[in-house]
């Protein structure tokens, strides 16, 4: 970590001595909103953009993890675009200590934003004071998906705990159907895992472990729960959809969509693509929020920040970037298209579909969410657990105690 903070040290000086690049208000954006209903949200944003007055030029990368590695060794090869996308949550923190990040304090007081940010947010995109990203969204992370006609058709009802989930998915199985749709990547595996926590610790076990680091939550029964429960899922998984390893999001979202498969837990993103697909809510298909009636929300969502390029011009064009995304009518188009709700409460949400209604109702309570395990954890501790998620989902040889002794030691030795 320390050489990376040198490396980024050298490049900040490096990209303030350099001359001019852009032409006005010319901003390449990279992102990862690759998929049907991404592409069609950022296109809100480019057209909104282009409409102000700026040129919006495209850089899409597929893959979360992809597009956040390129825009880091961007900015530490001295070559970063105007603008980078990066999810609500501490992983550019070293980027902001390294000081290869512009501020963005002007923006932020002439739009007023400390009053206008839920606090959760506002802090992460502050640091010392300063604010260095802008939020876009309010995504949720923990959503269950349901094609309608499939559950009718295996005559069960969308699950209202794990038991009937269990036993639902059962009777799709046995009428040949695919009772979950589950992409097979690292993040996609973390992502459930921290959703069966959500619905059976609730706020109280995931604060007590993320945000307190109290150890002993993971000797709670519950904790024990949540592996067997994802032991469960994962043996689910591996009898009914084989496809499943290292499939992407969207193609399980499709499976959903087009009838291959019953059920999917998503965040809200993947509400995208049913729009996208002309689908309907309620009668093409279903949304329970934190998967389970009852259970935690966990909140999270994407920025943008604004990479010191060395040149006026760009910096004017970061600025227009800036007011661009948080007007308040492109607020509204991009979220309604995106699945998430805006990230400013004083805009008309009365436009937002069924599942985006329950959105805001459970953002805007804080007794019944958290933020997602990156708001409250380093990228490094955030990666080491994952990979154990994604060690015990696809190998043999780990129990179910290995899975909880190895994330104490995770929790023990990385800050
Ligand atoms: C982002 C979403 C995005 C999803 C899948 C999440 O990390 O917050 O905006 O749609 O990844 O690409």
């Amino acid at each position: 970590m320390k050489l990376i903070k040198t490396l980024l040290a050298g490049v900040a000086v490096a990209a303030v001595a350099m001359p001019a690049l852009a032409d006005t208000k010319k901003a390449e954006v990279l992102h990862w909103w690759t998929s049907a209903g991404e592409a069609a949200a950022i296109k809100q944003f480019a057209e909104a953009y282009n409409a102000a007055g700026g040129e919006w030029i495209d850089s899409g990368v597929g893959g979360t993890d992809m597009a956040k590695s390129m825009l880091t060794n961007r900015l530490m090869g001295g070559n970063p675009p105007q603008v980078g996308q990066f999810n609500t949550s501490r992983e550019f923190e070293e980027l902001i200590d390294a000081g290869v990040l512009n501020n963005i304090d002007v923006e932020a007081e002439a739009g007023n934003w400390g009053e206008l940010f839920p606090p959760i947010i506002d802090n992460l995109v502050k640091r010392n004071g300063h604010y260095y990203a802008l939020p876009v969204n309010i995504h949720g992370s923990n959503w269950l998906w349901y094609n309608i006609d499939l559950l009718e058709q295996a005559g069960v009802e969308p699950p209202s705990d794990w038991d009937s989930f269990f036993a639902a998915a059962e009777k799709l199985q046995e009428a040949g159907i695919v009772p979950l749709a589950l992409g097979g990547q690292a993040w996609q595996e973390r992502l459930t895992f921290n959703a069966v926590l959500l619905t059976i610790g609730g706020q109280d076990l995931y604060l007590r472990l993320f945000q307190d680091r109290d150890l002993s939550a993971l000797e709670s029964d519950e904790m024990k729960q949540v592996v067997s429960t994802y032991t469960r899922l994962r043996d689910l998984v591996r009898a009914t959809d084989s496809g499943s390893p290292g499939r992407s999001w969207n193609d399980a979202t499709n499976m959903v969509i087009s009838g291959k498969a019953a059920m999917q837990i998503m965040g809200d993103w993947a509400k995208g693509e049913f729009i996208a697909a002309e689908k309907e809510i309620g009668k093409d298909y279903g949304c329970v929020p934190a998967v389970l009636p009852g259970s935690t929300y966990m909140i999270s969502g994407d920025v943008f920040v604004f990479p010191k390029t060395g040149s006026d011009a760009d910096r004017e064009a970061q600025s227009l970037m800036a007011t661009t995304m948080l007007d308040p009518k492109v607020q509204v188009a991009f979220n309604n298209v995106k699945g998430s709700v805006p990230v400013r409460p004083d805009v008309d949400a009365s436009q937002m579909d069924a599942c985006g209604q329950q959105a805001i109702k459970l953002t805007s309570d804080a007794k019944v969410h958290v933020g997602s395990t990156s708001m409250y954890i380093s990228p490094d501790l955030a990666g080491a657990l994952q990979d154990i998620y994604t060690e015990y989902w696809n190998s043999e040889g780990m129990s179910e105690e290995d899975v909880l002794s190895l994330m104490n030691s995770a929790f023990k030795s990385i800050d």
